[in-house]
């Protein structure tokens, strides 16, 4: 069997940071001992081979819990599929995602699995699980998904915008939690009042206000804290637990807070371009707005304070991507003249680690809670720890190397998502990947990429280990 031994680095674990050696033995972590210790220095002599980390953090491959490779939206399709956004992912850092299967409408939930899986199966540069989103609540979906937990598609996506696509009204919305509070399963809602905020499209149109940053006026926060209220109320009726996803407004945060001081299973999910960039970027001139078309909308700055204090204080645990790229040319183009029609997402799923750590070079988070947020939680809230997450021993050996010291400015130039635009060209970042490795494969080194499609792994999940 293989045996790597990462040598000379700062380990950064759940419980702090220390000079340790991680010993990997094929594709998991066998040890994490001491520097200096005997059994460190006995893997030393034994012809393990080294990579060497010092000056450089040894951290747990990063877990993005929300991605959509080559998802359907608007006509069109998420630009990245499972074979570039995985690669890129790996380039960031980031080892494991959480994808999501969609129910078609008047099809089966398995139906959207059996597809994903198509498109994910033998492409993969890093391991993958599936969340299910359904579309079509019926008694029959409902039924399917107790054997979808037991298998390891153990969370749901509803949601509560996107009349007439996605949608579920409040009774499918409880229906689902009933069903999920009997078998385990975690329901993560899409927390906007999407029937009010079509009523604010139409008026704005018939207004001619039809740029870009009309999304973000429609789409109040107001309507994401309501909705957020309402699901929260809607869990509590159920008895079921609730992940919000994409959270972005201060008063959604409120909700979330005040949940969780009552004591109630309630998670909440945020994301880099909610913590780094504001409503302003919807009014770049030239349609060029519509790069920055996501929903939950950006917002005024005011609410990047809540999503920072949220992460510190724990009420959000979780800050994933939502990576779901539309290239500017002929894709978030199809919207010109009607913002309602701009395919809905950003491309991010390469940022992730980098801006999160740029986050600690400012002082907003420490080196600890880095790790929490982008590795441990997600891993543990998607019921795939202590497998992915965490360097423990048993562990997937699924690490990263990164150097705090580097600098690099963010671009489209340079990125590897296939994406014509980067949400943030041009930021500067202290910190950068130097080695990954996925399941105890070198997958990037010092800017190579030696990975290969195919060698992610399709991984089933447990359930929410928040609620053992
Ligand atoms: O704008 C977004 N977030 N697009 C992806 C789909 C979703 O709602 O998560
Ligand atoms: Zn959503
Ligand atoms: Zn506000
Ligand atoms: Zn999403």
């Amino acid at each position: 069997m293989n045996r790597t031994l990462v040598t000379g680095g700062l380990v950064l674990g759940e419980s702090g940071e220390s000079s340790a050696e991680v010993l990997i033995e094929g594709e998991r972590i066998a040890a994490v001992a001491a520097r200096g210790s005997e059994v460190a220095e006995a893997w030393a002599r034994s012809g393990a081979e080294v990579i060497d980390a010092s000056g450089h953090y040894v951290l747990p491959g990063g877990v993005d819990g929300h991605t959509h490779m080559e998802m359907p939206f608007g006509g069109t399709y998420a630009s990245d599929t499972f074979e570039t956004g995985t690669r890129a992912a790996a380039w960031g850092g980031t080892t494991t995602i959480v994808d999501f299967a969609i129910q078609p409408v008047g099809g089966a939930v398995r139906e959207g699995l059996d597809a994903w899986h198509a498109k994910a199966d033998g492409v993969c540069a890093v391991d993958y699980g599936f969340h299910a989103i359904l579309s079509d609540v019926t008694e029959d979906a409902l039924k399917e998904l107790d054997a979808l937990v037991a298998e390891g598609v153990t969370s749901f996506k509803l949601f509560m915008a996107y009349p007439g696509v996605f949608y579920s009204d409040d009774g499918k919305i409880l229906r689902t939690m009933q069903r999920a509070a009997g078998n385990g399963g975690l329901v993560m809602m899409h927390a906007e009042n999407g029937i009010a905020i079509d009523v604010l499209v139409e008026q704005a149109l018939a207004e001619g206000r039809t740029d870009p940053r009309v999304h973000g006026e429609v789409r109040r926060a107001l309507l994401e804290s309501e909705a957020v209220h309402r699901a929260v109320q809607l869990s509590r009726v159920a008895g079921s637990p609730l992940y919000v996803v994409h959270v972005s407004a201060e008063e959604a945060v409120e909700e979330l807070v005040r949940a969780r001081d009552a004591g109630l299973p309630v998670f909440g999910e945020t994301c880099p371009q909610y913590l780094f960039l504001t409503v302003d970027k919807l009014a770049e001139p030239d349609f060029e707005g519509a790069k920055y078309v996501c929903s939950t909308p950006l917002r005024p700055e005011h609410h990047q304070r809540a999503l920072w204090r949220g992460l510190r204080t724990g009420d959000l645990s979780v800050v994933s991507t939502d990576h779901c790229p539309f290239c500017f040319s002929g894709q978030k183009e199809l919207g010109r003249g009607d913002f309602s029609r701009i395919p809905n997402g950003m491309p991010g799923v390469e940022n992730r680690m980098d801006l999160l750590h740029q986050a600690v070079v400012d002082g907003r988070i420490t080196l600890r809670k880095w790790v929490e947020i982008a590795c441990a939680a997600p891993a543990r809230m998607f019921g795939l720890y202590p497998r992915k997450g965490t360097l423990s021993p048993g562990s997937d050996a699924d690490l990263v190397v990164y150097d705090p010291g580097a600098e690099q400015v963010i671009s489209a130039e340079t990125h590897h998502m296939n994406v014509d635009y980067s949400a943030y060209e041009g930021t500067r970042v202290r910190g950068r990947v130097r080695t990954v490795l996925s399941r105890g494969r070198v997958v990037v080194d010092g800017g190579a990429y030696l990975g290969a499609a195919g060698h992610g792994r399709y991984v089933p999940r447990s359930t929410c280990g928040y609620l053992d």
